[in-house]
């Protein structure tokens, strides 16, 4: 008749402690129902009720890992032109089956900056009741953009053109667009603020938004209290994205000192997504990417490692971020390897995937650390991750809220 409490205790070869950027040698870890409920370092835990034990002793337990660059409904098969004929309803069923591969992959929490039709509403939605697993979402619902931008689809000519959902032009519009993404249950707002590698016809160096427009939607998405985030490759567009007070700039490929200064003086966050484009280079044109965004991306690409090196040597707030979608979701973990190459410690990878992405979500006080009071989100990884940021890549439990996903 009653329901009995979940308990778990875990006992693990070390665990990885996101505020610090430490490991923790021995630890145990109780779980209760969906919370963190005691953790003690070497011997034994106080917790006298009723737990299933879970031996972990080769493992090391991490917090649940964020990715705050996602496109759950996207199929990264399925590029430029093939898109077109794609629908909404069968978008969300991609999202489906890429929700079960995050967090297979060890992602317990996404932000999904876009997609048509508000499906990835409809799956967060599902998600939250049980009828699908997958990570909590972080859904944006349509991006906005200017008419004939990166978030718009220009892929049609004239007499058949279509427009996307989230075209607004005009400070007016754009908030009347905001507003719209709230009342169908956006949690969080992007917009384009520069051309893309992936869009027809757009320019990546090229500012979209006017200052005026990234002013009043910023100024609109904070005062209902949503965060924002800004797709931005271009310096110019980078810096106006800033100066309107998004909380994160993704892509951020053309930073020059000035736009790491302003990072740096707001608190912006970046969320750099250099693994994409070694699929899109190597598989892109198999999945129809257009020639023109395959031309773009020699350029972005190597720029933005770049940027993101000397992003990391500012200390930037920087966030783990991999616009899986454009590739195959359940591979996100592979960009932790190459934010290593490219300037961070295996620790400051971590913390940006786990304890730096909580605090952009302002989700700090529940996720992205292992602490008591916390959701019991965590996972394991055999062997040590900061000695092989390899083994990222390969997740051998995962809890979320309390549920044992993987195991
Ligand atoms: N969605 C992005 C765009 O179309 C992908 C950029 C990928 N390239 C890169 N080097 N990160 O602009």
């Amino acid at each position: 008749p009653y329901a009995m409490a979940s308990a778990y205790i875990i006992e693990a070869k070390a665990m990885f402690d996101a505020k610090s950027g430490k490991l923790i040698a021995n630890p145990t870890v109780v779980i209760e129902n969906n919370q963190i409920v005691e953790i003690s370092s070497h011997g034994k835990a106080k917790y006298n009720k009723p737990a299933e034990k879970i031996n972990l002793r080769e493992h090391t337990l991490l917090p649940g890992l964020f990715d705050m660059h996602v496109h759950l409904t996207s199929d990264a098969h399925i590029h430029g032109y093939k898109r077109l004929q794609v629908t909404s309803p069968r978008a969300a069923i991609t999202g489906v089956r890429n929700a079960q591969r995050t967090i297979n992959a060890g992602f317990t929490s996404v932000r999904n900056l876009g997609a048509p039709g508000y499906a990835d509403i409809a799956l967060r939605d599902a998600i939250y009741a049980g009828d699908v697993i997958g990570p909590r979402v972080f859904a944006a619902g349509p991006s906005l953009g200017i008419t004939g931008g990166h978030c718009d689809n220009n892929l049609l000519p004239h007499e058949i053109a279509i427009k996307a959902a989230g075209v607004a032009d005009g400070p007016w519009a754009v908030r009347a667009k905001v507003r719209e993404n709230i009342k169908f249950g956006a949690d969080v707002i992007k917009f384009c603020a520069t051309g893309g590698v992936l869009s027809k016809g757009t320019q990546v160096g090229a500012q979209q938004y006017a200052q005026e427009e990234m002013n009043a939607l910023v100024a609109e998405a904070h005062l209902r209290g949503l965060t924002v985030a800004a797709h931005a490759h271009g310096t110019n567009g980078i810096k106006a994205a800033i100066r309107a007070g998004v909380d994160s700039i993704e892509h951020a490929s053309f930073l020059d000192d000035e736009a790491i200064k302003l990072a740096k003086k707001h608190g912006t966050y970046l969320s750099m997504d250099i693994y994409n484009t070694e699929y899109i280079l190597s598989e892109g044109q198999k999945a129809g990417i257009l020639e023109e965004s395959l031309d773009k991306e020699r350029v972005v690409g190597a720029k933005q490692r770049n940027s993101f090196n000397r992003a990391v040597k500012a200390n930037l707030n920087m966030v783990f971020g991999s616009d899986a979608g454009v590739y195959p979701h359940g591979e996100n973990a592979k960009q932790f390897s190459r934010m290593v190459k490219f300037g961070m410690t295996p620790e400051q990878a971590l913390q940006a995937a786990t304890i730096n992405a909580a605090k952009l979500l302002k989700q700090d006080q529940i996720l992205g650390s292992i602490e008591v009071g916390k959701l019991a989100d965590i996972i394991a990884i055999k062997g040590d991750p900061i000695a092989d940021i390899t083994l990222m890549e390969q997740v051998g439990f995962v809890l979320k809220d309390g549920k044992i996903l993987k195991q």
